[in-house]
């Protein structure tokens, strides 16, 4: 048998009697295509009492069809991404129950008992743990698949497993390329429009951005989510849940710290002009700016114990050496945030976060905040000494006019 997209509920249904045990034989099923991304199709297979996830890679991207191929084998990168996340930390990502090659699919955890990230920002719910989880998913995933934890030779293993050219060529074009000149993909308020061609015309910035963009194409570092937006987390008062790694391999650790980040940052200048309350929208500003603290904070204090612990070459055991280290990851981290920042306001793809701002005028007073933000990130991501001198300068920009 070869590739077949599933073509009708029974087919689902055959695919997830076969690959799990979680149904009983005469249970009735039913199906519901649930996915809400651009690029794959996922279902919900639900019984009585139980329910589980398929998702299903075609050799195109969803929403547009054949005229853009994507290869399939991103199915697998994100199947086995899963996999070694949940080695580390197997609270926090859905499990895998079955990745079929020739289908192209994986069967996993129903994760709907949490809700997306991106929904909770808006609606401004403060998420007792988030920062915590984040920090230490960053820390564990980062560190067991970099050269600070594996030898030489599990290492290149690992990069040889995870080459991704099809996903990598969309970040690299879209966080890297279209936001930095009249590309005919970028999406840009005509409100917006002095501005994105001023930003066009800063060649400092494009500098830094070139050096950030670099970075992305050859730093071998740890194997990264590669997607890590605030669409791919989940949430409830209890726990997280991240989930998918589609652009996973093997790049520089602050992409992804700088991709989570960047998304704080969106939601704080979306929520300058969101809909409610002032003193409620600045308050859970100020909770973003707190727990930005804590996830750097985990990060680092959790990076720092792998490596005094685990790391085998004692050049690179040096407590010295963790501390350039971590310093030079922070820069790194929020260069990647402002990159995030500018290509949600002037780029292809936007966020809920500003897009849900109604009046176009006060939407246009948010991107303005963002492209502001985004720049600062980049441009100053080297002067920053510790996270909260970042997010003590965000909160002056924020509310000391
Ligand atoms: N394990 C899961 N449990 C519950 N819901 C899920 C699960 N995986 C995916 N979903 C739902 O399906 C949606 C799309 O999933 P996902 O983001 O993995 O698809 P995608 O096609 O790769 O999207 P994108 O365009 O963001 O890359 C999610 O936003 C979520 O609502
Ligand atoms: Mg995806």
């Amino acid at each position: 048998m070869s590739f077949k997209q599933f073509s009708s509920d029974t087919d689902v249904i055959a695919f997830a009697r076969q690959h799990s045990d979680l149904f009983s034989a005469d249970e009735p099923l039913k199906v519901a295509e649930i996915g809400d991304g651009n690029i794959n199709f996922v279902y919900r297979v639900s019984g009585a009492t139980t329910s589980l996830i398929i998702k299903q890679a075609l050799p195109y991207i969803r929403i547009i069809g054949e005229g853009w191929p994507l290869s399939q084998d991103r199915i697998r990168i994100e199947a086995e991404a899963l996999q070694l996340e949940a080695k580390y930390c197997p609270d926090l990502v859905p499990k895998v129950y079955h990745y079929d090659a020739e289908q192209c699919a994986i069967v996993m955890e129903d994760i709907s008992a949490f809700g997306n990230l991106r929904m909770a920002m808006v609606q401004r719910q403060k998420l007792p743990l988030l920062g915590e989880h984040l920090g230490r998913f960053l820390a564990d995933t980062l560190f067991y698949t970099s050269d600070l934890y594996l030898d030489g030779h599990a290492k290149k293993a690992l990069v040889q497993r995870f080459i991704n050219p099809d996903l990598c060529k969309i970040s690299e074009e879209l966080f890297f390329w279209d936001p930095y000149c009249d590309h005919e993909r970028n999406s840009i308020n005509e409100h917006l429009r002095a501005d994105a061609e001023a930003l066009w015309q800063d060649e400092t910035l494009k500098l830094e951005v070139a050096r950030l963009k670099i970075k992305f194409l050859n730093q071998a570092e740890s194997l990264l989510h590669g997607d890590l937006h605030s669409g791919s987390v989940f949430v409830n008062e209890s726990g997280t849940k991240i989930i998918d790694p589609e652009f996973a391999y093997v790049g520089p650790a602050g992409f992804d710290i700088g991709s989570i980040i960047g998304n704080y940052v969106l939601n704080i200048a979306g929520q300058s002009n969101l809909p409610g309350d002032q003193a409620e929208r600045q308050d859970y500003q100020q909770w973003l700016l707190a727990d930005m603290n804590t996830l750097w904070n985990t990060f680092s204090r959790c990076y720092r114990q792998h490596m005094q612990a685990e790391t085998q070459d004692p050049s690179l055991r040096q407590a010295a050496y963790a501390e350039w280290y971590l310093a030079e990851l922070l820069a790194d981290s929020l260069g990647y945030a402002g990159t995030e920042v500018i290509r949600r306001t002037i780029g292809l793809a936007h966020v809920l976060d500003i897009e849900s701002i109604e009046d176009a005028q006060q939407r246009t007073e948010s991107e303005r905040l963002a492209l502001t933000l985004g720049q600062l990130l980049i441009k100053e991501r080297a002067s920053f000494s510790s996270i909260e001198a970042l997010t003590a300068k965000l909160t002056k920009q924020l509310f000391c006019h």
